[in-house]
């Protein structure tokens, strides 16, 4: 009867001590977790290029010392394509105590740029820092705010249009009226491209639901297409290449992803690389290496060529020898 008794106490006093340790355990992992990096991610859309951003930050991150869940807490928000849920994102990412911020592509920027100047913001492939009002200047930011920029390689691309299609001189540009990323590029292309002797036409959408019309109307006055890093174009290159395909017009794009999804080619960025950069740029910040103010925008000077053959043969296009074996080539090999 006695023992009976002591071994209930002793058990009822075992089950609280474990129960304590379990509890202590919780609180310290809770503690741990709050004491976790907080990386805040906003991207603007989910297209081909931007998730290949994305992934390639994420990579770079695990591989500083920043792996979600265990080493960082990663917030993600994605507004696709929607303006003004951008606004309400940016907030919660700051409520989400983000030590570290950063924005894919230009108007998710802009959304996080107009909540905090405070918290450091790293921009995730922006065509043109500078001119989308996120920096002073490329070279000294002066704020909060650094990261990468994905200009792209203009000169070489129209290099490329001249030796792919030399006797086409009708350039039409398609692009998102939203975007500003998109305006600066649109000026500069135009720029080059009629300093070349092209006929350049800008077509200009307010959004996605005019693209396909706009096609129909543009492939009958242009010898072929040309399109910036517009996140609406990218998010609607498979409505576009459908139209294109009718018309037997070529589509130069500006990045690797959008000839793979049916352009002809282009001399551009890879994404993945895009990201990679983004990633080491947000671990300097995190280890306290150095400050957005005093970091210039990292600028990729550079693209590789590509070509997408299946196209290429579909439009009856042959490809010189000495393009083809400095090229990249997609679809059909
Ligand atoms: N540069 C674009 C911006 O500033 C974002 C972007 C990166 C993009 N890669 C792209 C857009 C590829 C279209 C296609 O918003």
């Amino acid at each position: 009867m006695k023992n009976k008794k002591l071994l209930l106490v002793v058990g009822a006093i075992g089950l609280f001590l474990i129960g304590s340790f379990i509890k202590d355990n919780k609180e310290m992992e809770e503690k741990e977790r709050n004491d976790l990096p907080v990386i805040g991610v906003l991207q603007f859309v989910s297209h081909r290029a931007l998730d290949d951003i994305y992934q390639g930050m994420i990579d770079q991150l695990k591989k500083e010392g920043y792996e979600d869940g265990k080493t960082a807490k990663i917030v993600f928000q994605n507004g696709q394509a929607d303006q003004s849920k951008l606004t309400s994102m940016s907030q919660h990412l700051i409520n989400e105590k983000a030590d570290i911020l950063v924005g894919i592509a230009t108007p998710s920027a802009q959304a996080l740029a107009n909540q905090t100047s405070d918290i450091p913001i790293i921009l995730g492939a922006i065509s043109d820092p500078k001119s989308a009002g996120l920096v002073e200047d490329n070279n000294k930011p002066g704020g909060n705010i650094t990261g990468v920029s994905d200009q792209s390689p203009v000169e070489a691309q129209l290099e490329l249009v001249n030796s792919l299609l030399p006797n086409k001189k009708k350039m039409g540009i398609l692009y998102s009226s939203a975007e500003d990323n998109s305006s600066s590029q649109v000026k500069k292309v135009k720029e080059q491209a009629e300093g070349q002797g092209y006929q350049v036409t800008e077509y200009a959408v307010p959004s996605t639901n005019e693209i396909s019309q706009m096609m129909q109307v543009l492939a009958r006055e242009v010898d072929f297409l040309y399109i910036p890093t517009d996140n609406t174009m990218a998010n609607a290159m498979q409505t576009i290449v459908d139209v294109a395909n009718q018309y037997k017009l070529p589509v130069i794009p500006s990045v690797d992803t959008m000839v793979e999804q049916g352009g002809l080619a282009t001399v551009g960025i890879n994404q993945y690389e895009l990201g990679v950069q983004t990633g080491k740029m947000v671990a300097e910040v995190l280890k306290g290496n150095s400050v957005p103010a005093t970091t210039p925008i990292y600028t990729f000077e550079t693209g590789d060529i590509i070509i997408n053959q299946k196209q290429a043969e579909f439009l009856g296009i042959s490809i010189d020898k000495e393009i083809r074996d400095k090229a990249i080539i997609k679809g059909g090999e």
